[in-house]
């Protein structure tokens, strides 16, 4: 809730600019003779444009700021224990000036199109950033007065950097009304939508409609304490749940990324492609092994999430993979399985898939190599984690096979073959290969190749390290 102090916070300070902008006889005093001679529209709002008696052809104009949101940024201040929310805000733009300029000609013809040229300039930022409503002690106004040695001379684009920090929270302002709906949305930004919604529902009809028309933002659904969040749902386009609380997935239809951690059957049963239709991202992690339904796996292999293009399958071990499914939109994949069989028949299932990790805690079963010569598939980075160290060399050398275009390899198992064979199979069957990690162990054999000739064999190989272990086996690491 800190963040939305800081919101607050913001608002007063941007209540003293636009004083000054909507009362400027309240708020400063010139010892230039100044004259308001009309307001330019500009965006959504209007600046205020002044004449110097003195020197006609000298304007001045009111600072029309705008929240730089690229240069924004709220963090907690660890050594003040204080939220801060740097902001970077622009006080003109050069589409302003041109908005002065073009003013100029038309309602000042003759002075400005004449062998004088007008100048423009803002009024000066001392003027502007420290004069407060209601601070009207002369002392503290003398001291921030237009004197005749201000004049407008050209116009820099100016921007100011502030960091608001509070702890305060009774400056609930009135003042909210007048800030526009696009700065809203750059500060919303910085918030989950439920505080969001928590501290600016209700407040007026304004600011439900702009609650109302957010899209695409992010949700995080994690603590036991949960805020009702149906009413916003459609409005959620990055949802993360992480809580053992059972949660309604029906009224999210526009997720683009679903995480779900600490998955439950009845949460994974509602991830429906009809449902959930614009799908890109699904991450679905349990704490222990848990089948996935029929019906969910044929939509994530068979185009049901038509759009859905990265999918992360943790623990889900049991796959009962099916020879038809075919998916033309995955891209990365990251499983765990049982059976080493379902790797060759995901990557025939997915011909564009570049990404593949597995974490295998089956039993090695047999596999056979490609049926087709003519085999051929695009994957680009394979990773096989075999932490239970029971699929066999063998077995690994056969799945090079299938990915032979892999430029980025990572195999973490135990190697009971003369670690020199796999590699190489390695360097005979992925002739692309850039990128070799590993963490493999070599049982003890005969023909325990030293590792300064395994590194010459291929630059990808040149920093391997080798730990020999008293046991007589060999750790091979490579990060
Ligand atoms: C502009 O300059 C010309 C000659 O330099 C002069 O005749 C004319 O009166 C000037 N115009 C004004 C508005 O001062
Ligand atoms: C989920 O929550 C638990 C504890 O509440 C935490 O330890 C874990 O890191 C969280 N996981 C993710 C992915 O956020
Ligand atoms: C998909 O979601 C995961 C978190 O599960 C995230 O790490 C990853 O960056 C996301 N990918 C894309 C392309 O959005
Ligand atoms: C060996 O390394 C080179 C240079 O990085 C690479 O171009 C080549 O394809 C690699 N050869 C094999 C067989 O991996
Ligand atoms: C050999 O020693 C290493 C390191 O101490 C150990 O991790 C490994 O399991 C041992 N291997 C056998 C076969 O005992």
């Amino acid at each position: 809730m800190n963040y939305i102090f800081a919101i607050i916070l913001l608002v007063c300070f941007q209540k003293s600019v636009s004083g000054l902008v909507e009362h400027p006889s309240d708020n400063w005093r010139t010892d230039i003779r100044t004259t308001n001679v009309g307001r330019v529209k500009y965006e959504k709002g209007e600046v205020n444009l002044f004449q110097n008696q003195e020197k006609p052809t000298s304007f001045f104009f009111t600072p029309f700021p705008l929240v730089n949101p690229s240069n924004s940024k709220c963090h907690t201040n660890i050594l003040s224990g204080y939220v801060e929310l740097s902001f970077a805000v622009e006080l003109y733009t050069s589409q302003l000036t041109e908005a002065v300029n073009n003013y100029l000609k038309e309602h000042f013809s003759t002075l400005c199109n004449s062998n004088k040229t007008c100048h423009i300039s803002m009024l000066p930022m001392n003027v502007i950033g420290l004069i407060q409503k209601g601070l009207r002690a002369n002392k503290i106004q003398e001291m921030y007065k237009i004197n005749q040695e201000w004049f407008p001379n050209t116009v820099f684009l100016q921007s100011i950097n502030f960091p608001i920090y509070t702890k305060n929270e009774n400056m609930l302002s009135t003042h909210l009304e007048d800030f526009s709906n696009e700065l809203f949305f750059e500060i919303f930004e910085y918030f989950d939508i439920l505080d969001i919604y928590h501290s600016f529902w209700g407040i007026n009809q304004r600011f439900n409609n702009l609650l109302q028309s957010l899209n695409n933002l992010p949700l995080i659904i994690q603590n036991e304490n949960l805020l009702p969040f149906d009413f916003c749902a459609h409005q959620i386009n990055r949802l993360k749940i992480n809580t053992t609380k059972p949660i309604d997935l029906t009224h999210f239809s526009n997720l683009h990324t679903l995480e779900l951690y600490n998955a439950n059957s009845n949460e994974i049963e509602q991830i429906q492609c009809n449902q959930m239709s614009n799908l890109v991202n699904l991450t679905i992690s349990t704490k222990f092994h848990i089948s996935l339904p029929l019906e969910l796996i044929h939509d994530i292999f068979s185009n049901g999430f038509r759009l859905l293009r990265y999918v992360n399958l943790n623990r889900l071990d049991h796959f009962q993979f099916n020879s038809k499914f075919q998916s033309l939109s995955l891209n990365s994949l990251c499983i765990t399985c049982i059976n080493s069989n379902i790797i060759p028949q995901i990557l025939l299932a997915c011909p564009y898939l570049i990404r593949f990790s597995i974490t295998f805690f089956g039993q090695n079963c047999h596999i056979l190599p490609p049926s087709s010569p003519s085999y051929n598939h695009l994957l680009e980075k394979f990773s096989l984690f075999d932490p239970y160290h029971k699929l066999t060399c063998d077995t690994i050398q056969i799945l090079l096979l299938y990915i032979p275009n892999v430029k980025y390899l990572n195999l973490q198992f135990l190697c009971r073959v003369p670690f020199i064979n796999l590699i190489e199979s390695i360097l005979n069957r992925l002739g692309q290969l850039e990128r070799f990690e590993c963490d493999i162990f070599e049982s003890p054999n005969n023909h325990m190749v030293n590792v300064e000739t395994i590194q010459q064999m291929n630059e990808s190989f040149q920093y391997l390290e080798c730990i020999e272990n008293d046991n007589g086996s060999r750790r091979f690491l490579l990060e």
